[in-house]
């Protein structure tokens, strides 16, 4: 079966997914949907099949995708979701799902009430290195998880405004918090500082925090702290490592490292979990078959919930249970 995609959204991201699935069998980039049609027209210029429409409820109606890919900013969700949720159209969303949780929830809730199929870019689910830690996992009992995304300024403006972007935790450190809740299990309360050093001066109009850390309690008694910064010259490291009975394992996109008593096994990913989470979409849109998809609307929405409750509780000075 020949499957019709639709986009919303021209930019870095929308193109990455075209050029993954123009490399599937039997997928077509049929329709793309931009904030202006000459957007469209620009992005879509680039497949042969695509046609560029300015209204996503116009492209929705009139090319009846089989599924649609939203690649938008946090600040644009919401409409898009409802409008593919009442015509049952199954979807792929980037993450983060929104800036506030009031702007999603009802989004969450007509999903879940239509089991329509859905996934959400936290490619990290994917990696090699995040099945291994989890196998490793099983003979040990994990106590700690500390997380890192320390680098520097995104381009893009609106990343550097808290009302486009939802700040670093809420747009980056997401995929971090995600991977705690997969490894770790569900995050009961959470505790964050976060602090503006650089970056409003730096760049006119930013208003994100520029360096923070989060503390979460988890149910079953794992501590997990994660912290990021992006007023940094040049990338630091990224990634999650999980303190256990039988060692640490450094979790970061390239592999992993397994540090145990006597020796340190280090392993390198052999496969792109940007293909992985696009196949996996793609075979249950086109089977009905969800078993291998990561990271659904309804599991996204708690990793989300996880990161606003962070905004939440630096912005008041409290802890914020969940
Ligand atoms: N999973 C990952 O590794 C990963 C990596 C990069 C980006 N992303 C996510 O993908 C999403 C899109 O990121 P991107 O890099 O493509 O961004 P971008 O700025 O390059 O493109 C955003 C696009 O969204 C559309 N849009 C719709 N409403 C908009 C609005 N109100 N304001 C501005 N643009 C609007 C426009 O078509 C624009 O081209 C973000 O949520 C980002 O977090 C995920």
């Amino acid at each position: 079966m020949e499957l019709r995609i639709g986009f919303v959204g021209t930019g870095k991201f929308a193109e990455k997914h075209q050029r993954i699935v123009s490399q599937m069998e039997g997928v077509t980039t049929a329709a793309i949907c931009g904030r202006t049609l000459e957007s469209a027209e620009r992005s879509a210029i680039q497949w042969p099949d695509a046609k560029a429409y300015g209204n996503t409820e116009q492209m929705l109606d009139e090319c009846k995708p089989d599924a649609v890919y939203i690649c938008v900013p946090p600040m644009a969700h919401g409409e898009i979701e409802m409008s593919l949720a009442e015509r049952g159209i199954p979807f792929f969303v980037e993450k983060p799902l929104a800036i506030k949780t009031e702007t999603i929830a009802a989004v969450r809730d007509k999903v879940a009430g239509q089991r329509l199929v859905t996934a959400v870019g936290y490619n990290w689910r994917y990696l090699d290195s995040v099945a291994k830690a989890r196998e490793l996992q099983q003979n040990a009992t994990t106590g700690l998880a500390l997380g890192y995304w320390m680098g520097g300024m995104p381009s893009t403006p609106w990343w550097r405004r808290r009302e486009g972007s939802g700040g670093q935790f809420v747009e980056q450190s997401t995929h971090l918090v995600d991977l705690v809740r997969y490894l770790c299990g569900e995050v009961e309360e959470v505790y964050a500082a976060f602090g503006r050093r650089i970056v409003h001066e730096s760049y006119e109009g930013a208003d994100v925090a520029d360096v923070g850390s989060v503390t979460m309690k988890l149910a079953g008694g794992i501590v997990a702290t994660i912290s990021n910064t992006c007023m940094l010259p040049r990338g630091h490291h990224t990634g999650l490592d999980l303190y256990t009975s039988s060692g640490v394992l450094e979790i970061r996109s390239a592999g992993l490292k397994a540090i145990g008593r006597d020796r340190t096994t280090e392993y390198r990913n052999g496969t792109d979990p940007y293909v992985l989470e696009n196949a996996a979409f793609l075979h249950a849109v086109r089977t009905g078959d969800t078993s291998r998809i990561r990271s659904d609307y309804a599991d996204a929405f708690r990793s989300f919930e996880v990161t606003a409750a962070a905004n939440i509780s630096a912005e008041e000075g409290r802890p914020v249970r969940l």
